[in-house]
Order: C-alpha cells, then structure tokens, then sequence
C-alpha cells in the first residue's frame, strides 16, 4: 500500500468541517514561505532551459559542485533504488538500513524494488553496519526531529565504502541549520545527499528539489528523469529563492523562535491531557507522543484543526519492538507551525478544548 502523507485539507474538511475551512497544521512546511513574484508570462511559454542559471545558484547555496535539480526530493527518492537495481550498484537483495520511524516513501520505494529493509534505531546502526549494503538516514529526521552528528556520519560512511556500500542522507529539513549538513565540495564517492525547497522555502507546490552526488550518480539520474523534470516556472522562482539571501537568514531565526513557541504550547496543553506524553522535532514541526493520539487527532479536527497522525508505525517484529517505548501505532501525532497570530489563537482554543 501506498504511504500516507499530511496536506489532505481538502478530504480532510469534506470529513470533518464541510462547513468552514480547517487550519492545515499536518505538515512540516514553513507557512510563511518565500514570497513568490509573478513569473514572467514568457517563462510559461517556452519549454525549460538547463543553462538558466538555476545551477549557479544552488551551487552556490549548497556549496557544490555535484547537484542536480529534480522534482522534489520525492523525485530522487523514487530513482534512486531504481538506478542502483538497473546498473547493479549492488548485489542482489542487497540490505537496505533504515532509521524508523521515518518519512516512508524511502523503505517504500526501496522495497518496490526488491530490496531488504532493516529497521534501526540509531544506537543499533554500529553493531549492524557491516552487514548493511546501505544506509538511509534522514537528517534532521521527520518526524522525532533526531539529528545525528557529523562525526558519526562520517564514521558510518568510510564503514559502508569500505565494503562498496552507500551512505544516503535525506536534508529535507537542514536548511535552519547548514552547519550539520553532509554535503561536500567534492562530494566523496559512496555519499548521496537529498535537499527540499519545499520545507524552509515553503515552495511545497513548486515541486524542486536537489540531489548532491558524485558525478556518475547524477548522470544516471538525470538519464532516467528525462529532460524537463523540473518546470520553466519552478527554475525561475527557485533560482531567486536560493539568491535570497536576506530572507534565508531572516527565516533561520524566524523559525528557530516560532518552533520554541510551538513547543512550548504544546508542551503545556499535552502535559494536561497526559503527563506521559514526550515531545520532540525540528524547526518545522513538533511530534508529541501519546497514548490516545487517534481520538486527539480527531478531536482537534473537529475544531478545525487538522494535524498529523503518525498511525502506520510498522508492524515488523523488529519495530514492535525497538520502539516499544518511543512509538507505537496510534501514539504519536505531529504539528506544524502556525503561520500567524489568528492561526495561533485557533490552535490554542483547540488545544484548550482538549483539556
Ligand atoms: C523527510 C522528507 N524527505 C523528503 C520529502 C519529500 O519532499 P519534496 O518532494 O517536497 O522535496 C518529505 C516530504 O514530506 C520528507 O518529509
């Protein structure tokens, strides 16, 4: 079955709001993205121009040479498995390591083409990485917002070339913090690293994305993705945005604040309804963990808020039992940042209602 995703606003109201409009807090997207321009009518009537300048920019945002644009880091995540099975990059059923919980569509893709997932933990990925063709790492990871150091990224990656295998690391939410961030001038071999311009950007809809690998990777991805992936109007808007460089510093700090505000509401609102309950996350979004997440869930939706349940954790008999205590079907939901002080306000009744 296909993974679930947040951003269903639509089907969300037919179901539990037909009357008024839900505030969509069910993504980790930054509400308040980079202000778009109008794109010039001529951009929409020619087709897309590799040399527009959209690689200067994002070489120089991401400080590298080895990138590719795609459509969405989505886009990536469905051709990689696809270019490691068709130019046998690795030996058949191949052992796919996977930090879990995660975002799904990578343990989905993956398995679509045959190869072995291992769900880890991050304290179990030393005694298992030599048995591991790759690992999968997303970092910052959506949605325990865990982010894992350089150091032992590093460390894992020289144990996976050592025997031919592969370190991914998913950036999707790294552009708060660059400083963590894996990519490399030249980026060594056996190193791929994905980047979003649709969360700290909040360019979502746009559909753009990066991937930074050595040069031979990007030339297979760019073979099987055909020669428009990315839209004339997308590789217009997106080049600003990365030269934006106001606004991206701007937004760092814009961010880091409004998720300790989240937090904080959060922490305060959820400890009444259950002291147990943890919460953790990133710049983007807050995930709390709780026993009764699915009638929260609803109830929230009920007052027209619509977050995130967190219900497909995997049933494996080794995640039943790694995340006995962190996650569990059902226990966990996860909140996006409002986007101003009305949403706020709505938020903060919701929340109340629960208590
Ligand atoms: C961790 C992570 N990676 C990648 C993606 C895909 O994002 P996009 O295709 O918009 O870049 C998502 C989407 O939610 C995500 O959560």
């Amino acid at each position: 079955m296909r993974p679930g995703h947040g951003g269903c606003r639509i089907q969300a109201e037919k179901k539990y709001s037909p009357a008024q409009s839900m505030l969509d807090l069910s993504t980790g997207i930054n509400p308040n993205g980079w202000p778009v321009p109008i794109v010039p009518a001529e951009i929409y009537n020619r087709l897309p121009e590799s040399d527009d300048g959209l690689m200067e920019a994002a070489q120089s945002y991401y400080q590298t040479k080895n990138i590719l644009p795609v459509s969405g880091s989505q886009e990536a995540i469905q051709l990689l498995p696809v270019i490691f099975h068709q130019y046998k990059m690795l030996p058949e059923k191949s052992r796919v390591g996977i930090i879990s919980p995660c975002y799904a569509e990578h343990e989905f893709q993956w398995k679509k083409n045959n190869f072995s997932i291992i769900h880890l933990l991050t304290e179990n990925i030393d005694d298992t990485i030599e048995s591991l063709n790759v690992l999968l790492i997303i970092n910052p990871n959506n949605p325990t917002g865990e982010l894992i150091a350089q150091e032992k990224l590093k460390k894992w990656h020289s144990q996976l070339k050592k025997n031919n295998g592969y370190l991914i690391i998913d950036e999707a939410f790294m552009d708060s913090t660059p400083e963590n961030s894996l990519i490399k001038k030249n980026q060594p071999d056996n190193l791929i690293v994905l980047r979003s311009i649709g969360k700290f950007f909040g360019l979502a809809g746009v559909r753009c994305g990066f991937v930074i690998a050595p040069t031979k990777i990007l030339s297979q991805m760019a073979y099987h993705q055909g020669p428009w992936s990315v839209s004339g109007p997308t590789r217009w808007l997106v080049k600003k945005a990365l030269m934006d460089k106001q606004w991206i510093e701007d937004n760092k700090l814009i961010l880091k604040n409004e998720s300790m505000r989240l937090k904080k509401c959060l922490k305060y609102y959820f400890s009444k309804v259950d002291p147990q309950s943890l919460i953790s996350g990133s710049v983007l979004f807050q995930t709390v963990y709780i026993n009764n997440a699915y009638d929260l869930f609803e109830r929230l939706a009920k007052e027209g808020v619509l977050i995130r349940l967190l219900d497909k954790a995997c049933s494996c008999s080794s995640c039943s039992t790694l995340h006995e205590t962190i996650y569990q079907p059902n226990k966990g939901i996860r909140i996006g940042l409002p986007a101003n002080e009305i949403q706020w306000q709505k938020l903060e009744a919701a929340l109340e209602s629960l208590i």
